[in-house]
């Protein structure tokens, strides 16, 4: 399998890396995360160079990683620092380090096309996440399903109506027929819809205390390795919502879709929310309802990919929301057809 490389992907997020090594397969590659000594985290290939077991099944000691089966030390760089029992450390006896960053509590890691190679541009940035007007939770899902099957329902925001009626739905015809611009630069599809004078749903009554019917928003923002889909309201008519100062509850999701193997994948999504200075503490209930939110899209995902597996590959009918989805699989397809160019390329030098 192959995946669009020199990236950074979403490894996790900061508070997830605790005081345990943590084993995470990424892009096929297992990988072993954990803290140093100064509280950086670190990542290595989850193998032991002596007898290949998973460094993850090993523990921290003083920042540096301890294989649990015959104890050969890490420091995280990947050098082998002891051998007990044994004074010389063997030249060979390292395993390989991955570049990591943390960044807005967002742990990115780089995936090369080369082994052992080096980031060339800065990580992502998650503003809502450094936003003092919101709080955010989040959590990491794990999906029986290839990555672009997550790409495609989040770009295709009109599947809200039908699959999540109990929490951010409203009315199923209301979100198929909003008015829907998709424009794409380079490797940036962005999709944007406007749903006027909509009835609120579930989440944003109990997190918001709207007057009755409301503009809502809806603005996708897809990267290859993370999409930020910033949703919300104002009461209808209050004011304008194509400003970007525009007030009333805001909703800015974070979804970061690291594909695991083929056909397994990571989710690490966060939800931040702007509260209403008169309204109730929202955090819990909008975390709460998120989460419900997106269960309901894996239980359709890995459905959607268990009946794909039985029936094969038959063609599939496209309809009007579609665009934006097929959009972001011809950036993929691009960049995977780039990669393989140039393997050749390297493989013919
Ligand atoms: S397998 Fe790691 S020390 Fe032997
Ligand atoms: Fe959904």
């Amino acid at each position: 399998m192959t995946y669009p490389l020199n990236r950074w992907y979403v490894a996790g997020f900061d508070w997830e890396v605790t005081d345990a090594p943590l084993g995470r397969t990424f892009l096929d590659r297992p990988v072993v995360l954990f803290r140093d000594a100064t509280g950086r985290v670190a990542a290595l290939e989850d193998r032991c160079c002596h007898r290949a077991l998973p460094l993850s099944c090993g523990r921290v000691e003083d920042g540096a990683l301890r294989c649990g089966y015959h104890g050969l030390l890490f420091a995280a760089d990947g050098q082998c620092i002891d051998v007990p029992g044994q004074a010389r450390i063997p030249g060979k006896a390292r395993v390989a380090p991955y570049p990591v960053a943390v960044v807005d509590q967002v742990i990115w890691i780089w995936m090369a096309q080369e082994t052992g190679g080096q980031p060339d541009r800065e990580p992502p940035r998650v503003p809502a996440h450094a936003d003092p007007r919101y709080r955010f939770r989040g959590g990491a899902f794990h999906y029986q399903a290839p990555y672009q099957l997550i790409h495609d329902n989040l770009l295709d925001l009109s599947h809200v109506g039908y699959v999540h009626t109990k929490t951010i739905g409203g009315n199923a015809r209301v979100h198929m027929e909003a008015p829907t611009n998709v424009a794409a630069d380079g490797e940036h599809v962005r999709v944007v819809r406007r749903m006027m004078a909509s009835t609120p749903p579930a989440t944003y009554t109990a997190a918001w205390p709207f007057e009755g019917a409301i503009d809502r928003w809806q603005e996708i923002d897809f990267h290859v390795s993370h999409l930020q889909i910033f949703t919300g309201a104002v009461d209808a008519g209050a004011e304008p919502i194509d400003n970007p100062d525009r007030g009333g509850f805001h909703m800015r999701g974070f979804h970061g879709v690291t594909p695991e193997t083929a056909t397994t994948s990571h989710y690490f999504w966060t939800m931040a929310a702007s509260s209403h200075p008169d309204g109730p503490d929202n955090l819990e209930t909008v975390y709460r309802q998120t989460a419900d939110t997106f269960e309901e899209d894996r239980v359709i995902i890995e459905a959607q990919w268990r009946n794909m597996q039985r029936f094969g590959q038959p063609p599939m009918v496209d309809i009007h929301v579609d665009a934006g989805a097929n959009r972001a699989r011809r950036v993929i397809a691009l960049l995977k057809e780039n990669d393989v160019e140039n393997n050749r390329e390297s493989a013919v030098q």
